[in-house]
């Protein structure tokens, strides 16, 4: 498609979409036309995209006619009414929010692990949860060496996580501490400056949160086990930029660290920084603005003898979202 792609960005001024838009950029996706979308509030405001800038419109079908791919982060409720919509109007709908990812007939894409899952789209591609995606990545190349029966994973997630409002939440409170004020939270539940949140969102009856839920079933669909036992507890922490997840793996054949370090080391989109000793291993700081998910303290689990423990950090505005939706819309225009 020499001459380029109609593409719309739906969401375009949240944390999502702003990042969409320049990774868009970075990979020199070739558009022809760019449309930003966002809400009512913000029709008529402009977004930039190539140093252009671009007008955001109101969401309806005839904005879309023409548009080829449309890359959704407007949330869920948006995106069950939209994506339809936009399908209907002839673009492929590249989709980041919870709202088709467990429909069997959406595929749920991470295209180092399952591209070949696109091909079965009807006008809708969901991109994963921001955490599953950080943690499915590294679980990919093990569960094929290996085989892994269970997991158990606790994620560290940045405020990021929960948009531009939730950026807001954690800097308010971090200058109202530096000038002795009240720290108020206006968009998490509780403070967040200086504490941890183990609630990312509603709890379901069993006492887990429907975060925790979209680990266990995403990681499932997209590595195509439904049998995997998977353990989670998801929980906000005050960074910015970021999600970590402490992982336990348990496979049927045993893998040696060292063994592990190579799988990995070699998967695409992961890197390998770990040595412990000489204080480097990835962290938040370090990982942010970047593509690939880095990988460290891997080492064999002391209490069972086919256990590894490992600890992954992913900028979830680029891999966990932004990104990953980029490499669908590759993978569409490649199909
Ligand atoms: P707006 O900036 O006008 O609120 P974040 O995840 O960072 O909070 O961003 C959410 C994105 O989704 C923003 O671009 C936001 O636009 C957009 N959005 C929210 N509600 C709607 C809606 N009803 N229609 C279209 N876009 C929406």
């Amino acid at each position: 498609m020499a001459s380029g792609v109609t593409i719309a960005v739906v969401g375009a001024t949240g944390a999502a979409g702003q990042t969409t838009l320049k990774i868009l950029e970075e990979r020199k996706f070739p558009v022809r036309e760019l449309r930003a979308f966002a809400s009512e509030r913000s029709v008529g405001k402009t977004v930039s995209f190539r140093g252009e800038d671009i007008r955001v419109a109101r969401v309806e079908p005839a904005a879309f006619k023409g548009v080829e791919i449309a890359i959704c982060s407007a949330g869920t409720a948006q995106a069950k009414e939209y994506a339809p919509m936009i399908a209907r109007a002839g673009a492929v709908v590249v989709d980041k929010s919870n709202a088709w990812r467990m429909d069997p007939k959406v595929p749920l894409v991470v295209p180092e692990i399952n591209p070949h899952a696109v091909r079965t789209h009807r006008g809708i591609v969901a991109s994963p949860n921001c955490t599953t995606i950080v943690a499915v990545m590294p679980l990919k190349p093990l569960h094929d060496a290996a085989r892994i029966r269970r997991v158990v994973a606790t994620s560290y997630q940045s405020v990021s996580g929960a948009g531009v409002n939730g950026i807001d939440d954690l800097r308010q409170q971090a200058l109202a501490w530096a000038r002795g004020e009240a720290m108020v939270p206006r968009h998490f539940a509780h403070r967040i400056a200086f504490n941890l949140i183990p609630a990312i969102d509603a709890f379901a009856p069993d006492g887990y949160t429907g975060e925790e839920w979209k680990l266990i079933n995403e990681t499932r669909k997209i590595l195509e086990a439904p049998d995997l036992m998977i353990s989670p507890t998801t929980v906000r922490v005050p960074v910015f930029t970021c999600h970590s997840v402490a992982v336990n793996v348990e496979t049927e054949e045993k893998i040696t660290a060292a063994r592990a370090r190579e799988l990995l080391g070699r998967f695409p989109g992961l890197k390998v920084w770990d040595e412990p000793a000489q204080g480097r291993y990835p962290m938040p700081v370090d990982v942010e603005g970047q593509d690939d998910c880095w990988v460290g303290r891997v080492r064999e689990d002391l209490s069972h003898p086919r256990a590894l423990n490992f600890w992954v950090v992913g900028d979830q505005l680029r891999k966990g979202a932004a990104t990953n939706a980029v490499q669908i819309a590759e993978l569409l225009l490649a199909t």
